[in-house]
């Protein structure tokens, strides 16, 4: 099987864009279907980037994507529940349309983004959802369809929304209460991700695999957001809360119009997300040291209101 042509679901996201961008350095004809213009138009600039509007849960249209593609990324996710039932469309839904969408064109790879943690029998809907995805798209694996499946840990890089989330609410308040401080993570370099899912693409001994996608070093989530605080040169008391205080925390969070942290979050936070071993070989990768990294993006981060204001000087 030769890979040129490749279909990328959720391209226009965080990690799809260096996704994308991995696949063009590759040489890759690359497909990009998205609902919303304004958050895929910087893919635009790419040299082998195709890009259509559609709804990709319409299974024609999905049908009609994959015609003619050779390999299909499947990155569709969502942190946050908005509509009940949108998890189960996202990650369970979805991903069984991509199947026998697959399936129905002779398309023979899929790649397919999973989460650390995802379980169907998980604390959390996300885990669930994610769990139950992963199993029907690894279940499908066989001789007319090569599937790998990847579960990254918490994801860091320019425009993440996990340490500039932190980064932005520390601005606001010099105490800091912190939900589930003693949470495990394991970072990972976006940049890795994407060459990991780039090289998995045309290699055979990936066919059939899952891996797990994990930085150098595991923190608690007290350390990474000191360390965000300390990056910024804001002096910022992080007051861990108690196992109680922090699910009512998440509950009320959790009401709030903008979705920052909800209960289903706070519940995904008590299973560790870290990796069983290193970072998996094959890919020839030395995984990126958040410290290497974050704080060349961390350091442009300003709260939303205050941005606006300087660029409007300039
Ligand atoms: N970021 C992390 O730390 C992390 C960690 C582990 C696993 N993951 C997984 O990695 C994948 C990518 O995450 P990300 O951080 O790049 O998220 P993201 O920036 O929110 O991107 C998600 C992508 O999925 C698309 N999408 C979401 N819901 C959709 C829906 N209902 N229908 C159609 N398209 C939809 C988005 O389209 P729009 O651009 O139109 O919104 C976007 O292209 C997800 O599967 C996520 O679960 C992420």
């Amino acid at each position: 099987m030769e890979i040129k042509k490749v279909c990328v679901l959720g391209g226009s996201g965080f990690v799809g864009q260096h996704v994308v961008s991995q696949l063009c350095e590759r040489g890759y004809e690359v497909h990009v279907p998205y609902r919303n213009i304004n958050r895929a138009k910087r893919l635009t600039v790419l040299p082998t980037v195709s890009m259509v509007e559609a709804d990709i849960h319409d299974p024609a249209v999905l049908k009609n994507l994959f015609q003619g593609v050779d390999a299909v990324i499947n990155l569709v996710g969502i942190l946050h529940e908005g509509k009940h039932g949108a998890f189960q469309r996202a990650h369970v839904e979805l991903p069984r349309k991509v199947v026998e969408a697959c399936r129905a064109t002779g398309v023979k790879r899929l790649l397919h983004m999973s989460a650390l943690g995802g379980d169907p029998d998980g604390l959390s809907r996300y885990q669930r959802s994610k769990g139950e995805g992963e199993a029907l798209v690894r279940a499908a694996h066989g001789e007319h369809l090569a599937v790998t499946v990847f579960r990254p840990s918490v994801i860091f890089g320019p425009e993440d929304h996990f340490l500039n989330l932190f980064a932005r609410l520390l601005w606001w308040t010099p105490i800091f209460p912190l939900g589930s401080p003693n949470a495990k993570l394991q970072p990972v370099y976006v940049g890795d991700v994407a060459q990991a899912f780039a090289a998995s693409l045309n290699n055979p001994a990936t066919f059939g695999q899952r891996y797990e996608l994990c930085g150098p070093t595991v923190y608690t989530l007290q350390e990474l957001v000191e360390y965000v605080a300390k990056v910024k040169g804001l002096k910022r008391s992080v007051i861990p809360l108690s196992g109680g205080m922090s699910s009512l925390q998440s509950i009320l969070l959790g009401l709030m119009p903008v979705k920052m942290l909800t209960h289903d979050n706070y519940l995904t936070l008590k299973t560790d997300a870290v990796c069983a071993c290193p970072f998996p070989e094959i890919f020839g990768i030395q995984p990126v040291a958040l410290e290497a990294e974050a704080p060349l993006y961390l350091a442009g981060v300003q709260p939303p209101r205050f941005k606006r204001f300087i660029d409007e000087k300039r």
